[in-house]
């Protein structure tokens, strides 16, 4: 199991052998948000909404062990034959297809790095949510490029958020609050949009490149309210 001794050099792996999908902005953010519902104590579950090779999953997983979170599950969706068909707002920019891996490399990952592998949801996101989500979430990472995918997370994940928890969006680019964002994926913005109205309560994270986040907070319990 990781400590945070250990999370430099697992910083460093990732960045070489799976820059494709994690980079130097996107770590550090993910991990001030896990930092942050574990010294906030957010009840509730992690989970990554397209998790592809788990590269991501990874990180949070170290993270979670470092930041004495180790009993925080971790629940991973993905397809696993790589993405849908595009919709009309989403760009010809990849194949049906493209981003196809296997749960099998999932675990070889966390194996690899000592560390707990997370519970892998196999399917298409509209067969496996909301059915599948844990009824409690503090943080989720959604990671799924496409509108209908972008739409269908959005729909069962934020009922399900515990107060104070974090959903962050990635490729959301918002260029008016962001023009260095990377906006390849412009129906992930718009998926946002039509789930939380415009202007979006999305809050935008910056990074030191193209760094394209949305945050979302769920709000806390009214005072004298507990949570069962
Ligand atoms: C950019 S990759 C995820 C990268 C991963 N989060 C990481 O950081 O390493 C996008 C993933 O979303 C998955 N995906 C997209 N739409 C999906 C859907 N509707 N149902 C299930 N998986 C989907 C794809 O299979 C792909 O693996």
């Amino acid at each position: 199991m990781p400590t945070a001794a250990a999370l430099p050099d697992l910083r460093e792996w990732l960045l070489e052998h799976h820059g494709d999908t994690v980079d130097a902005d996107r770590l550090p953010a993910i991990r001030t948000e896990l930092e942050r519902i574990g010294a906030d104590d957010v009840p509730g579950a992690v989970v990554e909404l397209g998790c592809y090779q788990g590269a991501m999953a990874l990180w949070m997983r170290a993270v979670l062990d470092a930041t004495g979170q180790q009993q925080r599950p971790i629940h991973v969706y993905d397809s696993f034959q790589g993405l849908p068909e595009r919709g009309e707002k989403d760009p010809e920019l990849f194949e049906p297809g493209f981003l196809r891996a296997e749960p099998q490399q999932v675990l070889a990952l966390h194996d690899r790095w000592g560390c707990t592998p997370p519970v892998v949801h196999p399917g298409w996101f509209a067969e496996t949510l909301p059915g599948q989500l844990p009824d409690q979430i503090a943080f989720a990472y959604l990671d799924g490029d496409y509108y209908d995918s972008i739409r269908t997370c959005l729909a069962a994940c934020i009922p399900r958020m515990a107060p104070g928890g974090a959903l962050i969006v990635d490729d959301y680019a918002d260029l008016r609050a962001n023009p260095r964002a990377w906006n390849g994926l412009p129906g992930v913005k718009a998926a946002c949009d039509d789930h939380f109205g415009t202007p979006s309560t999305l809050e935008v994270l910056m990074g030191a490149g193209d760094l394209a986040f949305g945050r979302y907070i769920a709000p806390a319990l009214p005072a004298g309210r507990v949570e069962r």
